[in-house]
């Protein structure tokens, strides 16, 4: 037969695409687009910063003293009261045109708004959007809020983080987090935007007010609790001795504490800054707080409702054998001394259900809970059951009542158990 003229086919014609295999390719080009942005920025612990003769903050500006540099500073009210006027002085001193956005701290003005109002400052200024910077000078609030606005304006502007409370110098300053608070849900809104430079003064602890040392404390603990078992040594050793307003004062064992506790943070972010591993050990103490620091009235400061949280995890780990009852008693009085609350009664079992269950979305729908396996180490969980939670909660209450804090001797449930 020849190749060239086929033979009719014996069979009746078949339908042309009888099925789905003999539908045709859609008419089309794909392209796939792939990019990496490398991601750099340096942690400086710098005292003095606001002496003129100090060029760190300048250089950070990208001020050399001869060509005049414009920047806006986005500064805490409270910081912007005490330390304002030499903000200023400084940066006239290195010929830096400084224009001024004042927000005020606590969790109550991180919101939304508060960002658009940062972006509108930019605007107001006529901001460059490569050459002149945002230099954000406060608590991990301002600093949160000032870098969210300045990785939303223009898709994002460089910006620089000052931390002026032991939270913003130990955590909140160093990362690549920004966010907002939105409804009851903490940093709801948010996005991973790395600043260019985080400068931390210890001089500037002088002035927070105790309350938040302890706040920043409760996330140093967090450290020492999940990495450095040489941290929780020196922290019990610290608290107890000369006190935990004694890291507000500067001195070799707050610059040893603190900056253990920056150099274990950054060891964790580093390798993991858009948090694709989502078994991360520095969310210990952040499966439930979140939950509880938006509803508990009058509020809990951020450090406060990690402690809450910690002192469930203490137990949870106790009763599966990880943490002996001389381990899990050392952290809960370690909270204790340091001031810290264990309980709230806002934590029912219920809530905690509840916010575990938001924890599982958050992290891709697992629990992926750390636990202390001895002190300095941590190992991840998926299974907690609600009768764990019940009997963690249980646990932390007896515990703390034997403490004696005031708040847990107000609590109905406590006095229950303990009877
Ligand atoms: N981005 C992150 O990775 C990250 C990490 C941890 C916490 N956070 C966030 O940080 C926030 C908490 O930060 P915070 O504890 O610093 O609270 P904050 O920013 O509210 O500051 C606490 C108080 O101290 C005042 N203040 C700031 N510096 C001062 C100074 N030097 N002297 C006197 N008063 C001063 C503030 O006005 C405020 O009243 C929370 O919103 C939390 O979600 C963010």
């Amino acid at each position: 037969m020849s190749l060239a003229t086929p033979a009719p086919s014996p069979t009746p014609a078949a339908p042309v695409f009888a099925t789905p295999v003999d539908l045709p390719k859609p008419p089309g080009l794909t392209w796939r687009v792939q990019s990496r942005e490398p991601v750099g920025y340096d942690v400086h612990v710098v005292r003095g910063l606001l002496d003129p003769a100090n060029p760190a903050l300048a250089r950070a500006c990208g001020a050399d003293g001869q060509t005049p540099t414009r920047c806006l500073v986005v500064v805490d009210d409270k910081v912007h009261t005490l330390y304002g006027d030499r903000v200023r002085a400084y940066l006239d001193a290195w010929r830096v045109e400084s224009f001024w956005k004042v927000l005020p701290g606590d969790e109550a003005a991180k919101e939304l708004e508060s960002a658009v109002e940062v972006t509108e400052a930019m605007t107001a200024m006529g901001l460059l959007r490569r050459t002149e910077k945002i230099v954000a000078i406060g608590g991990g609030v301002v600093l949160d809020v000032a870098g969210f606005a300045a990785s939303l304006y223009r898709r994002g502007v460089p910006y620089v983080r000052v931390p002026t409370t032991l939270l913003g110098q130990i955590d909140a300053g160093i990362g690549v987090k920004t966010g907002v608070n939105h409804g009851t849900h903490k940093n709801r809104l948010g996005t991973y935007y790395a600043p260019e430079t985080a400068l931390m003064d210890p001089e500037f602890l002088a002035t927070v007010e105790p309350r938040h040392i302890v706040n920043g404390l409760a996330e140093i603990i967090k450290m020492a609790l999940v990495k450095d078992a040489t941290l929780f040594g020196l922290l019990e050793a610290t608290v107890t001795g000369a006190g935990p307003q004694s890291l507000a004062a500067g001195g070799p064992v707050a610059t040893e504490v603190i900056s253990r506790s920056i150099a274990g943070m950054l060891d964790e972010l580093e390798p993991n800054l858009w948090e694709q591993v989502l078994e991360r050990s520095v969310d210990y103490g952040h499966t439930f707080s979140p939950s509880l620091e938006l509803r508990a009235d009058p509020p809990l400061l951020h450090g406060e409702a990690v402690a809450v949280d910690m002192a469930i995890c203490v137990a949870l780990a106790h009763h599966r054998g990880l943490l002996s009852a001389e381990d899990a008693d050392r952290a809960l009085r370690l909270m204790h001394t340091a001031g810290l609350p264990l309980t709230h009664p806002v934590f029912t079992t219920d809530l905690l259900e509840e916010a575990l269950r938001d924890a599982v979305k958050h992290r891709d729908g697992l629990q992926r809970m750390p636990l202390t396996d001895g002190i300095g180490r941590v190992r991840f969980v998926n299974d907690l059951t609600r009768d764990e939670l019940d009997r963690a909660r249980a646990f932390v209450r007896q515990r703390a009542g034997a403490l004696g804090t005031a708040e847990d001797a107000k609590d109905t449930d406590l006095l229950a158990v303990a009877s």
